[in-house]
């Protein structure tokens, strides 16, 4: 299997601040299923802000799904976004707009006809059993099912790779472990690799996983 993610001394830093992750080097292969853990404060986001190229590389190289982050050009930015969908611990849905049009949003973004993001929406939204909700608005949710909206938009432009910032940071026990076998699963739907950010692990998970562990600005794996 080839290497979706690979950092070669990989250095990430906020403006000309001490870097937060220093000479780092890590894969991921396609399909896997990757934690990222650590204390908070550690560089679990900012590690996965890079990989989504919200942050750029201060230093070294960082290759995602093919693309080279070090001085990456806004169209190939664009084009990397593409592939992936990021899922947050605030959900960040759109308020003023309807359960199905957030789903509908990276379809939109990628040019499909409004028949077609629709159709789409409403399939991922069944799939995380929210078909009801489709004409509700985000606030009308409870917490756990606003994640599973956020599940939905983002897996609906099929993409290679999830990103989940603390995915059940902010949800009961019963809820986190609705998200996480939504995330366990996205592999067989979809067959996208997953890498989730969170300080607390989910007690079984069902399917074999790789975690690294964050700490004073290097990666580790776990075993
Ligand atoms: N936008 C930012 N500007 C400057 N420093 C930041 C910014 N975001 C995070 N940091 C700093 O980077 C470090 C790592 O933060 P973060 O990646 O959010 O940790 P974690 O997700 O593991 O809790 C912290 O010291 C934090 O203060
Ligand atoms: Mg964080």
């Amino acid at each position: 299997m080839t290497d979706i993610i690979q950092a070669n001394d990989l250095y990430l830093a906020y403006n000309n601040d001490e870097p937060i992750l220093k000479n780092i080097n890590f894969g991921i292969k396609s399909k896997e299923f990757v934690f990222i853990t650590g204390k908070s404060g550690s560089g679990k986001s900012t590690l996965l802000k890079s990989l989504y190229s919200e942050l750029g590389v201060a230093q070294g190289s960082l290759k995602v799904a093919g693309f080279e982050l070090n001085g990456i050009s806004k169209q190939k930015r664009n084009l990397l976004r593409k592939h992936t969908g990021v899922i947050f611990q605030d959900y960040k849905l759109i308020n003023e707009w309807s359960v199905e049009k957030n789903v509908m949003l990276p379809l939109m973004i990628a040019g499909y006809s409004k028949k077609i993001c629709k159709a789409q929406a409403n399939k991922l939204l069944h799939h995380v059993k929210l078909s009801h909700k489709a004409h509700r608005y985000p606030l009308e949710l409870s917490g756990g099912e606003q994640q599973r909206v956020a599940m939905a938009r983002a897996l609906a432009h099929n993409p290679i790779l999830i990103i989940a910032d603390e995915p059940t940071g902010n949800l009961d026990e019963y809820s986190s472990s609705v998200i996480w076998e939504l995330l366990k699963n996205v592999r067989s739907h979809v067959g996208s690799t997953v890498v989730v950010a969170t300080h607390k692990l989910p007690l079984s998970l069902g399917v074999n996983y790789r975690q690294y562990y964050i700490n004073e600005g290097q990666i580790d794996e776990v075993h």
